[in-house]
């Protein structure tokens, strides 16, 4: 009997990688668990730092464990010399993705333990890579400012030290709570892209820094981790809530996609997305007019895409779509919202690459061919 012809699934759509005790993502009830934990109850009460071993752990700590992990953190925020110069170098001109890529993957050049694949080894990188990674775009939005190296400090938390290293100075709580919120509620999110090729590379023994380089060339694009930042270019250029509707019509009638909205696994709201929502319509009564122009433009974006495509085609807002609203309002730039994103993941990224070296085997799928076999080779004068 002929071959049959083997099923392909196209981007390993509904294809089972791995087993994984990590996060939960119910994409038909739209609801989210790091570890077990609902993500509304981590984004009401726990911390980035809290997150970070909760999903590397797999635990939540007790105050000496947690107290023990930050000093960690604290003690790896500072960055090499020529990893700094690096940046200031290049931060002005290039995609602050590319810098901060570039910048990740030199980090091995430092750490003498970059080779070591033992399971401490690994703990400690990434730790090291929590740290760094936020003081590396930290760095990298505050030489695009036009300002040098701000040195850590360690008296702040994880994310009020990004904005202090950003800014030069203590930020207000005002500025504090959103990106803490952002931390948290992107720091993992199951087999997504960025995350299933930090694995893939993993899988062939490639060390932590090379897998980690993979998720950040990966969460850059559109589809993906870069969404945030289309979406609020896309409300820059919708300019006045009054143009929300036709903006949307016209790019829907021209097959465009509206970044921040669908998803490869909720066919309901992403629940981070109603989190986001949540805070982004707490802050109205004392927000600016660009926030609250902001606002607008994404309420009645997010009312028109739920009519025209929510139930009908299951496409409903993802954790991108409100985010760029409140980045503004912490007074973040949009290029610096998908490093941002980067940030964050890397807690997800390193949970999902030990606990996949805990049982590894290498990733390694197959292709439907469909050319020619068997053909007989021409020399070039005989072509
Ligand atoms: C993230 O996977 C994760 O967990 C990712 C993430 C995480 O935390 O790691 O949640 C973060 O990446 C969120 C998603 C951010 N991306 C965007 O917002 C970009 C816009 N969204 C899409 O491009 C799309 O929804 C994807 C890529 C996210 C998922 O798409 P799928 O599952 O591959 O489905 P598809 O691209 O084949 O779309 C199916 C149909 C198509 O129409 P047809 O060609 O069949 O006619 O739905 C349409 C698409 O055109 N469609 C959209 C749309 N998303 C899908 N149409 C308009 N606007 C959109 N946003």
């Amino acid at each position: 009997m002929a071959d049959e012809a083997p099923i392909v699934h196209k981007g390993l759509d509904s294809v089972y990688v791995t087993e994984s005790s990590i996060c939960k993502v119910d994409g038909t009830e739209g609801k989210l668990y790091y570890r077990g934990y609902p993500i509304e109850e981590i984004a009401e009460n726990s911390s980035y730092e809290e997150v970070a071993y909760l999903l590397i752990y797999g635990k939540l700590p007790k105050r000496n464990e947690l107290d023990s992990f930050i000093a960690q953190l604290k003690a790896e925020r500072d960055l090499p010399q020529g990893i700094i110069e690096m940046i200031a170098s290049n931060a002005a001109k290039a995609d602050p993705m590319d810098v901060l890529r570039t910048a990740v993957s030199s980090l091995s050049l430092y750490d003498n333990e970059a080779a070591d694949s033992s399971k401490e080894a690994n703990i400690r990188k990434t730790i090291r890579l929590i740290s760094k990674m936020s003081s590396i775009v930290a760095t990298i939005g505050r030489y695009r400012n036009g300002g040098g190296y701000v040195s850590p400090d360690a008296k702040l938390s994880h994310s009020e030290n990004f904005l202090y290293m950003l800014n030069g100075a203590k930020p207000a709580p005002e500025q504090h709570k959103p990106v803490e919120m952002m931390f948290i509620l992107q720091a993992e999110h199951s087999s997504n892209a960025s995350t299933f090729s930090t694995l893939v590379t993993g899988s062939t023994l490639s060390d932590l820094y090379s897998a980690v380089t993979s998720g950040i060339g990966t969460l850059k694009g559109p589809l993906h981790g870069g969404a945030d930042e289309e979406a609020l270019r896309m409300m820059y250029t919708i300019g006045d809530p009054s143009n929300t509707e036709n903006y949307i019509n016209e790019a829907l009638a021209g097959k465009k996609r509206i970044m921040g909205f669908g998803h490869r696994v909720y066919k309901t709201y992403d629940p981070r997305a109603r989190v986001i929502k949540g805070y982004l319509l707490s802050l109205q009564s004392n927000s600016s007019e660009e926030v609250r122009r902001l606002t607008e433009i994404a309420l009645r974006g997010e009312k028109l895409m739920i009519e025209k495509l929510g139930q009908s085609h299951g496409i409903w807002p993802n954790v991108d779509f409100f985010a760029g609203p409140v980045y503004v309002s912490a007074g973040i730039k949009v290029e610096l919202f998908t490093p941002l994103f980067a940030a964050s993941r890397i807690s997800g990224w390193c949970a999902h690459m030990l606990e996949y070296w805990s049982d590894n085997k290498l990733i390694r799928p197959l292709e439907q061919y469909t050319g020619q076999i068997g053909l007989k080779y021409v020399p070039i004068d005989k072509r």
